[in-house]
């Protein structure tokens, strides 16, 4: 077996609904992919609706499952509860929100406008608390239990990162409302985590950050200390054990999953690495010479 396997029982979502923000393309299709595969049925929303109605029926022929595609800009509230209200009323209800529309923007801060930081703070922070409010307001109205709210973050949500820091500053924001609600609505049988995913290469997204010779220039996979970049079943993986009642007991955490990218980073004398055995055996003789004298 490796690590591109499919982890879940067959079936192993057999009845559950989910909802999957940009579910249309890149991870968030992938992550959707393996919920139909498992038994689900998914809605998947984004703002392009030609482009979510070719993806759902592309998913359905893929899997044998049952997508719905919405049009939802989630920084709309009213948008967002229409988009519930249809996805219910299509499928009787849904188990769980998989909060994964995000917005990026690299670029040195100053240069950002105003409106440019607001777009990446609405789509990724005021986006997900939209989603997570409209649906749990409902389930707590309507006394429905066994729900869950799975939010994808990243590994600079707790470091903060240069040059991306409308992102990192509404993700750690996203990270907050996960850890806070975990606690506030567990009563209410709401489960809330989060994934901070390293390096997963899409095309749309890595073209959009990195164009041309960039990518070439900053080879992500070199930061990773398994020195690979991750595979969409990994996250595919992750993502749907934390959606399935199988991680009933699992509330408020952040699961990174980056090869131990972030913290080949954090250490201060992971630089070291670079020296060779050579050198380590001749500053092993010098250590020990000074110590004997
Ligand atoms: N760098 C800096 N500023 C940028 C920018 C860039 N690459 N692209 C757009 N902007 C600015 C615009 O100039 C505008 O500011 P202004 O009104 O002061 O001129 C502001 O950002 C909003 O731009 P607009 O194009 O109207 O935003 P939008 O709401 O249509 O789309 C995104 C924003 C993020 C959704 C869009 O860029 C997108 O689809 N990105 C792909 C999704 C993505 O980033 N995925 C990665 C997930 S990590």
């Amino acid at each position: 077996m490796d690590y591109k396997a499919k982890m879940l029982r067959d079936d192993a979502l057999k009845g559950k609904t989910y909802v999957v923000t940009g579910g249309g393309s890149g991870l968030g299709k992938s992550m959707t992919k393996y919920l139909l595969e498992l038994g689900a049925q998914v809605v998947i929303t984004s703002r392009n609706l030609e482009k979510l109605e070719k993806a759902a029926k592309e998913l359905e022929e893929q899997t044998g499952g049952k997508v719905l595609p919405l049009q939802c800009d989630v920084r709309d509230y009213d948008a967002v509860c229409e988009m519930r209200d249809k996805s219910i009323e299509h499928f009787g209800k849904i188990d769980g929100l998989l909060n994964n529309a995000a917005g990026n923007f690299i670029s040195p801060t100053e240069r950002l406008s105003s409106n440019a930081f607001d777009t990446i703070i609405d789509i990724v922070l005021k986006g997900t608390k939209n989603c997570t409010l409209a649906f749990g307001k409902y389930w707590i109205d309507h006394k429905e239990t066994q729900k869950t709210v799975l939010s994808i973050v990243t590994t600079y949500a707790w470091t903060g990162s240069a040059y991306v820091v409308p992102s990192a500053t509404a993700k750690a924001g996203v990270m907050a409302m996960t850890r806070s609600l975990a606690v506030e609505w567990a009563k209410y049988g709401i489960r809330f985590n989060a994934i901070a995913p390293g390096p997963f290469p899409t095309k749309g997204a890595w073209d959009r950050l990195l164009p041309g010779e960039l990518k070439e220039k900053f080879d992500l996979s070199k930061k990773v200390p398994l020195n690979r970049v991750g595979d969409h079943q990994e996250l595919a993986n992750l993502s749907a054990y934390l959606l399935s009642d199988f991680a009933e007991y699992l509330n408020g955490e952040v699961i990174t999953i980056d090869g131990g990218e972030w913290l080949k980073g954090a250490g201060q004398f992971n630089l070291l690495e670079q020296i060779p055995e050579e050198m380590w055996d001749m500053l092993e003789m010098m250590i020990k010479s000074k110590k004997n004298k």
